[in-house]
């Protein structure tokens, strides 16, 4: 037999490789057995909140990015404040505070997960079909998720403030932000088309439409009329102005002729690298469709908790 260091057997540590591999992959038939009903659940929950408010899909596909951004894909976004535990709905200033929306929507299709098939989905799985049928229900590509995330018993306020992207961000701080998770360029500027629902508050906008000159002017002057100097902090604003409430590839087009909303989104096509790409997804809906697919099952991957790691809440917004 050939002996690896310290006479531990070569065959041995592969082994002990393989099932650590195995126990992080997540798989899209996990719940096929424990809880056949599970995506239908959830699905009849997200289309029913997506018909009533058509934005709260938007916020539903946020918040799994929220999630997946501070500690992986492990629901921790969803954990309440409390006076002895601290959460990351606080993050501040732009990403979470007054700002993530949905958690009631998220709660209330885990009561009904909960009534199928007891303490068997996570939360963050839930969050991660949610953004999936979201996604669907305004009118993007459907994608297999992979299943098996288990939710964490901790949040972190200072790992959100530190990680989730701010509006102000430049290209260079957006590819290392999204870079520091594992996630491509590629998965940057496609990820970044989510951009093509939901809506920003002008706190959030503010300077790029009084104090950039890469804005199209009509577009600069239509949103300083619900957007004033001082004041109207939450006044809000679509993402994309041509298509607010369809996942389709309007957001590139819209950068094309400058009417990114966020500083952030223009970004992306500024005279720098990810021109071509924008360029490409501005053009081709379908490769734009791909590649979003590719970079939402890229984004549920990020440090997920499996096997025996974490917990299955009961309660998404409380540790068992
Ligand atoms: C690339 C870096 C990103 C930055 C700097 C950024 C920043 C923001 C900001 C500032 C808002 C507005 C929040 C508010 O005013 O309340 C927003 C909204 C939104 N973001 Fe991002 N975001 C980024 C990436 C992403 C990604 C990767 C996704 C999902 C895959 C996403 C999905 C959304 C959605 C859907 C909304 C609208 C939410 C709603 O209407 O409730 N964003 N983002």
């Amino acid at each position: 037999m050939i002996m690896a260091f310290f006479g531990v057997p070569v065959v041995a540590v592969l082994l002990l490789g393989l099932a650590a591999a195995a126990s992080a992959q997540l798989s899209a038939t996990f719940y096929d057995a424990s809880c056949p009903s599970a995506l239908a659940t959830i699905k009849s929950g997200v289309t029913a909140a997506v018909s009533k408010e058509p934005r709260m899909g938007a916020s539903l596909l946020r918040l799994h990015f929220h999630d997946c951004f501070v500690q992986g894909c492990d629901a921790s976004v969803l954990l309440a404040e409390t006076a002895n535990f601290t959460g990351e709905q606080t993050a501040f200033p732009s990403p979470n505070v007054n700002s993530i929306r949905g958690l009631d929507v998220i709660d209330g299709i885990k009561a009904q997960v909960e009534a199928v098939c007891a303490q068997t989905v996570s939360c963050a799985d839930i969050l991660a079909v949610a953004a999936r049928d979201s996604i669907v229900a305004l009118g993007g590509a459907s994608y297999t998720v992979p299943l098996g995330r288990r939710d964490s018993s901790s949040a972190s306020l200072s790992e959100a403030n530190r990680d989730l992207p701010p509006p102000t961000s430049d290209l260079a701080d957006l590819v290392g932000n999204f870079s520091r998770k594992g996630l491509s360029v590629t998965d940057m500027v496609a990820l970044s088309g989510a951009h093509t629902i939901g809506q920003a508050a002008c706190t959030n906008f503010r300077s790029r439409i009084y104090g950039e000159t890469n804005i199209n002017a009509a577009y600069a002057a239509s949103l300083q009329g619900n957007c004033p100097r001082s004041g109207g902090d939450g006044n809000l604003a679509p993402l994309d102005v041509s298509t607010p409430n369809a996942l389709d590839n309007a957001y590139y087009g819209n950068l094309v002729s400058q009417r990114g909303l966020l500083h952030s989104d223009q970004q992306l096509l500024n005279g720098g690298p990810t021109d071509a790409l924008v360029r490409t997804y501005a053009s081709s809906a379908a490769q734009f469709s791909t590649d979003f697919s590719l970079g939402m099952v890229n984004m549920g991957n990020i440090g997920v908790l499996t096997g025996a790691q974490g917990q299955v809440r009961l309660n998404c917004a409380k540790v068992n």
